[in-house]
């Protein structure tokens, strides 16, 4: 099918109450009329994910944002101008409309215009925002290719817009906007440092234990089969000799023989590219019957800020 006969096909999907996967820079995301309830609870089944946790909205212009906020303050406004579309998610206001299903109760809608070509003329032709949680089943690491999405949930879901790789890697950073300063619910593919740099300083999160306030949040997410140990593997490889141990490497290691089978991030260290490949990198050292899998801890900026926060959730011992 070429590409415009996709888009149409998913639109009419998404129209008559379906569901479909659809292509972001960040992630897939799996997608149905925001305003379908139907559609909606399908898609909670489907992902086997909590009704706790709140969907992400997906626009393609302003038109469709004030259908779901009551109102946008200044320092929100900014940042959707400067970087939207692209991978920024802000929470705020909603209006009566938006279904208690989509916000699980709260107050609040989280909303984002995907920076794809495809996906954002399938929002206008469905003529509804498209809600939007990663298209894995809950728990699991996102996927990042059409193929990704094929293999976790093919048979579940009536279409699959294949768009490519996507070009980000990792989630949309989440800001809210609901007290006095904006916070980071959770780091993503726009960077703090970009975001703070047009507003000034906001407030972050730790991580939280049990119930939190932006479920995504929850202390272990985006989890493998494989163990994951999330440390310096120079020093703690005797302690696995006996093991079949895969590594995730930043950067070429350049010593490694001892490893079954080793992912490099970016041969360069880049953090962008790091983040493109690393949900890829995590499935296919799953893939392999390893006894774990170590990770190598990379510094905490810019999108190495994301990259740490998905690699805590999906390890065993942080
Ligand atoms: O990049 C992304 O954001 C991808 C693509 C598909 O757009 N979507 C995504 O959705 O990551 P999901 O459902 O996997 O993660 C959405 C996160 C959840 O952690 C949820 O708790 C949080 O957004 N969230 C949604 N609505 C919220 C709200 N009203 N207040 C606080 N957090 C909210
Ligand atoms: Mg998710």
């Amino acid at each position: 099918m070429k590409n415009d006969e996709a888009i149409h096909h998913a639109a009419e999907i998404i129209q008559r109450g379906g569901i479909i996967a659809f292509p972001t820079e960040t992630v897939y995301g799996l997608g149905a009329d925001a305003f379908n309830p139907l559609a909606i609870a399908r898609i909670f089944e489907i992902k086997r994910r909590p009704y706790f946790d709140p969907l992400i909205v997906h626009v393609a212009n302003l038109t469709d944002l004030e259908k779901l906020v009551l109102e946008i303050p200044s320092d929100a406004k900014k940042l959707m101008e400067r970087f939207w579309p692209g991978p920024l998610t802000v929470v705020l206001p909603k209006k009566a409309e938006v279904p208690d299903l989509v916000t699980a109760g709260l107050p609040t809608v989280a909303v984002r215009m995907p920076k794809h070509p495809m996906t954002l003329s399938l929002i206008e032709l469905a003529d509804c925002p498209i809600v939007g949680p990663s298209a894995n089943p809950f728990g699991y690491l996102s996927p990042t290719t059409a193929e990704h999405v094929r293999d976790q949930l093919g048979g579940q879901i009536d279409f699959i817009l294949d768009g490519g790789p996507c070009e980000v890697g990792v989630e949309s950073t989440i800001l809210s906007f609901l007290e006095k300063r904006p916070r980071l619910l959770r780091p993503g593919g726009l960077t703090l440092e970009k975001i703070e740099s047009i507003i000034g300083t906001v407030e972050v999160n730790p991580i939280e234990e049990g119930r939190p306030s932006a479920p995504g949040m929850l202390p272990r997410h985006y989890a493998p089969r494989t163990p994951i140990i999330l440390k310096s593997w120079k020093e703690n490889l005797a302690s696995y000799r006996n093991k079949k141990v895969g590594l995730l490497a930043f950067q070429e290691p350049n010593n490694a023989l001892k490893f079954n089978h080793i992912e490099v991030l970016s041969k360069k260290g880049d953090f962008r590219e790091a983040a493109a490949n690393l949900f890829g990198a995590i499935r296919r050292l799953d893939g392999f019957n390893l006894d774990l899998i170590l990770a190598e801890p990379i510094p905490e900026v810019g999108l190495g800020r994301a990259i740490m926060d998905r690699l805590r959730r999906a390890s065993t011992h942080p």
